[in-house]
């Protein structure tokens, strides 16, 4: 991104919260005409208004390393959903690999490779930003180590508990659960998978304190939510055919 589009970005930061200060102050009738509170309200704004500014233009958006991680977060799950679409409706995987479980296995080894070469870029790129005065700090290091610890263990026991072809979109291949799987972590999370792999990024941010890092955690977690829009009704729609054909079978 160039100058120009960072600038861009930064004013209309600025007039949002502008707006959003400006809007407290008129509205304090409707928060119970307390002046002084909203005058603190709205300063705190401006506050935050100036951080969101000063981390945005922290970013080095001409760093390769940040433009190719930027990339792969957004190629990967178009790329898998798109495999998996193609796979469902063809079985190119499944014939290319001579059975379901093994194309199944050769989708999971793509994506965990591509996966690889985006966290690659993406600690290549915490390595070349700036480090942010507002995250360079033994709190916000520690709330990272935790946050980074948590997503491990959300991807970690999810994996276990789904196996490799739960996991990696075994469903598109026929391969089903026999049963919803409700143990933790799923007790804690409905996609423990992304919102594990997610705060992995976040902590990531934050330990190496790079702003740059926290925009990669945001464009993670939008494209796993367009993933999900994608992913669940699809999912559903296989075991609800599965189910049909279950009791047509009992009956
Ligand atoms: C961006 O602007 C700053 C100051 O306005 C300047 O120092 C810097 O060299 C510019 N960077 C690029 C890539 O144009
Ligand atoms: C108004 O807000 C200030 C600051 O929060 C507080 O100290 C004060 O007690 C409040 N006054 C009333 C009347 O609620
Ligand atoms: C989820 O399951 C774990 C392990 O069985 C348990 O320790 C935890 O309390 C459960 N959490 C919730 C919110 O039910």
């Amino acid at each position: 991104m160039s100058n120009s589009t960072t600038s861009i970005v930064s004013s209309a930061i600025t007039s949002a919260t502008s707006i959003a200060s400006s809007a407290f102050k008129t509205a304090t009738p409707a928060f119970g005409g307390n002046e002084s509170f909203m005058d603190m309200i709205s300063e705190k704004f401006l506050v935050i208004q100036e951080i969101y500014v000063d981390l945005f233009q922290e970013i080095n958006f001409e760093d390769r390393a940040l433009q190719i991680s930027i990339f792969f977060v957004a190629f990967n799950p178009i790329f898998w959903n798109i495999v998996a679409r193609l796979e469902y409706s063809t079985h190119f995987l499944t014939k290319l690999a001579g059975s379901a479980k093994r194309g199944c296995y050769l989708l999971a080894m793509t994506i965990f490779s591509l996966g690889l070469v985006r966290d690659y870029f993406f600690e290549q790129a915490l390595h070349n930003q700036f480090s942010s005065p507002y995250l360079q700090n033994e709190y916000v290091k520690m709330v990272g180590v935790t946050l980074f610890g948590f997503g491990q263990l959300l991807v970690l026991t999810s994996m276990y508990q789904l196996g490799i072809t739960g996991t990696y979109l075994g469903d598109y291949f026929g391969i089903l659960m026999d049963e919803r799987v409700t143990a933790f972590p799923f007790n804690v999370s409905n996609n423990p998978m992304y919102q594990g792999s997610t705060l992995s990024f976040l902590g990531t941010a934050l330990i190496y304190g790079k702003s740059a890092g926290l925009l990669v955690a945001f464009m993670v977690q939008t494209m796993y939510n367009l993933a999900l829009k994608l992913e669940e009704p699809f999912t559903a729609q296989i075991y609800a055919k599965r189910d049909e054909a279950k009791s047509k079978k009992s009956n």
